[in-house]
């Protein structure tokens, strides 16, 4: 058990997941260009969050394609008006996969959190129409540090992962991506990483304030954090030339044989 440790019912939640889509789109819209994406594909967004991915694959797909996007909680997903957009409640991990075959299965930021994530994988493989692109993207926390070092920032990042891997996510699951997708049966399998550099006037920083903000309680309850520390390191963001290196997150597509 265990897995994803954000709720998408809190009130800032919506916030939250922009500032991943602020940091991030850019470069996946780039990723899922560079493997075709066209008018007419068939598309499957796991996990699909606030939904801008979902979204710009509607776009991109036109009226004679189709967009199954799902997540565990869909409320940001079936607002987006888009008549070939299907939002889909769905659990990764348990439920029978969606019905496919698809052109294009993408996820972004979901599975390094499952400790079902081998499983995860095989079902969204299982997904693809022959010659159909998977393209994940996990991050890697090995790049991420303030450009000027920092106790606060350093002891509430441990232990904001602690909590999340307590609950099974791998802090390091970018960088072994590449090997999962072949392992999955996959070909053509190639991968690339990105990491930011953000300071508080960064739109997506959201993301890390955030992030913290979201799992105060837990951590400073289980004695993780004091009150003190959580209120240190948010206030380094308010702080004037303070920059931050993100992690990096590692896009990997590979495609299922033709048949
Ligand atoms: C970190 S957010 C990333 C959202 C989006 N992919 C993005 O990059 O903008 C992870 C998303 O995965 C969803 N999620 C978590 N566990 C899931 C599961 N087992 N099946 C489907 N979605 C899941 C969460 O509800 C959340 O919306």
């Amino acid at each position: 058990m265990g897995g994803y440790v954000y709720d998408q019912a809190w009130e800032q939640e919506r916030e939250r997941l922009a500032g991943i889509e602020a940091d991030w789109d850019p470069g996946t819209i780039r990723h899922l260009e560079a493997v075709g994406v066209a008018e007419g594909w068939r598309c499957l967004e796991i996990g699909a969050g606030a939904g801008s991915i979902a979204r710009w694959l509607g776009e991109r797909v036109g009226p004679t394609g189709r967009v199954v996007a799902t997540d565990l909680d869909i409320r940001f997903v079936e607002v987006l008006g888009l008549s070939n957009v299907e939002a889909l409640r769905h659990d990764i991990v348990a439920d029978d996969p969606p019905e496919g075959p698809f052109d294009l299965a993408h996820a972004r930021m979901l599975f390094e959190h499952l400790p079902e994530r081998a499983e995860a994988l095989r079902r969204a493989v299982s997904t693809l129409a022959p010659g159909g692109w998977l393209v994940v993207e996990d991050l890697d926390w090995s790049s991420t540090g303030p450009v000027v070092p920092s106790e606060a920032f350093s002891r509430a990042v441990g232990a904001v992962l602690g909590l999340m891997e307590k609950a099974g996510y791998d802090p390091f699951y970018g960088r072994r991506l590449l090997g999962e997708l072949e392992a999955a049966g996959l070909v053509e399998v190639e991968g690339e990483g990105r990491s930011r550099i953000l300071d508080a006037r960064s739109p997506g920083v959201s993301f890390y304030r955030l992030s913290l903000e979201a799992v105060r309680e837990p951590l400073v309850s289980s004695g993780a954090l004091a009150e003190s520390d959580v209120e240190a390191a948010l206030a380094l963001f308010g702080v004037p030339g303070f920059r931050v290196m993100t992690p990096t997150l590692v896009a990997a597509w590979g495609r299922r044989a033709e048949a």
